[in-house]
């Protein structure tokens, strides 16, 4: 059997989902080892379907789903295990009689499965509309007032329905836009339903149009021509180190669209040459990690999502705690460099696991303003 290395990760981690999984029950619950077999099954289930071997045999809406709540069930128990590692001691210095505080530690054990569970509900909440007003220096008169909305990090799959997107392409539809953009992301894998996708996202409506670029998983399947190709039929422009120069009054805006740029490699190699100095321009980038040569390179603003606002976040006294960060310094909101900025949106979709805590579903409407 050959093991697909991407997912040997995913593998690991529902490997030790199980065990910690086992390990709280005996701890816990060591009456109910009835009800841990058919948890671990299908926690084994999940890991079972990382093996290419087995992919072709299940539906594909079976295979993301199963292997997407087992892994969350993994990540729960996980995140359970040290909560229960340490309530387990603290048990034995707690007389028996002393029902309250060995409730309330019990209660500390269920509490990040419970967190799970609610985001796993949360991701599948009806999107925020989240509004920013955007100041940028030397924005050509007009240029101010210029409504753009977005909608990124679909990932269309059996965790996120047509009838969910469809409500977020409604939401953007209403803020009527100068300009929309999808900036990636349109599916997880190769079994999810693409063309649907973009039939859905068809629906969008703007009154300079509706544009978009690629992000890593229309990279993995190799997707993009395809999806460009029927994007374009249905009224929807994806630019691939491309650019389409906008006319506003006296004014241009300059649209430049990447595929996704990989940070082991050098970044916005075909597009520098494409900034229109003394002009606006902008570029969608569905990876935010660009923004460090897109500043260098005189770009105004840079829109993009992939981090998915870090999915599993934590905020404390302030700060945003989640693993996105060890990997990103733009996990969401806006950054500003010199005269650039740079708009990181949350996306709707998930990947990995298929919960959201912290980091609600949004679609995103800017205004840019002259600073
Ligand atoms: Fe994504």
């Amino acid at each position: 059997m050959r093991i697909v290395w991407r997912f040997l990760p995913d593998l690991q981690a529902i490997l030790a989902g199980a065990a910690a999984g086992f390990y709280l029950q005996r701890w816990f619950l060591p009456r109910y080892r009835t009800l841990l077999y058919p948890i671990l099954a299908f926690i084994a289930i999940g890991a079972l379907l990382n093996v290419r071997l087995l992919l072709g045999a299940v539906p594909a809406q079976w295979e993301i789903g199963v292997r997407g709540l087992a892994f969350a069930l993994a990540a729960a128990f996980v995140a359970a295990f040290p909560v229960g590692w340490l309530v387990r001691r603290r048990l034995t210095q707690i007389p028996e009689t002393d029902l309250v505080r060995r409730k309330m530690l019990h209660a500390a054990v269920a509490a990040p499965i419970a967190t799970m569970g609610f985001g796993l509900i949360a991701a599948r909440f009806t999107p925020l509309l989240i509004e920013r007003e955007l100041r940028i220096p030397g924005l050509p008169q007009d240029l101010h007032g210029l409504k753009l909305a977005q909608i990124s990090d679909i990932h269309l799959s059996p965790f996120l329905s047509r009838r969910e997107l469809a409500r977020a392409v409604d939401m953007v539809n209403e803020t009527r836009p100068d300009l929309t953009f999808v900036t990636g992301d349109l599916i997880t894998g190769s079994r999810d339903p693409l063309d649907d996708c973009i039939t859905e996202l068809a629906r969008l409506k703007a009154a300079s149009g509706v544009w978009g670029c690629h992000g890593n998983h229309e990279m993995y399947i190799k997707a993009e021509p395809y999806a460009s190709e029927m994007a374009a039929r249905h009224g929807i422009q994806f630019l691939r180190d491309e650019r389409a120069s906008l006319r506003f009054g006296q004014a241009k805006l300059h649209l430049t669209g990447v595929d996704f740029q990989s940070k082991y490699k050098p970044m916005l190699r075909n597009v520098g040459e494409l900034v229109v100095p003394n002009e606006f321009n902008l570029l969608l980038s569905h990876t935010p990690e660009v923004f460090r040569t897109a500043q260098k390179q005189g770009w105004d603003l840079v829109l993009s999502g992939h981090t998915h606002g870090g999915q599993l976040n934590l905020e404390l006294f302030g700060e945003q705690l989640n693993i996105i960060r060890f990997f990103t310094p733009y996990t969401y909101g806006l950054f500003e460099e010199n005269r650039s900025r740079l708009w990181v949106t949350r996306g709707l979709g998930t990947v990995g696991i298929p919960a959201r805590i912290g980091a609600p579903p949004e679609v995103v409407l800017l205004k840019l303003l002259r600073a």
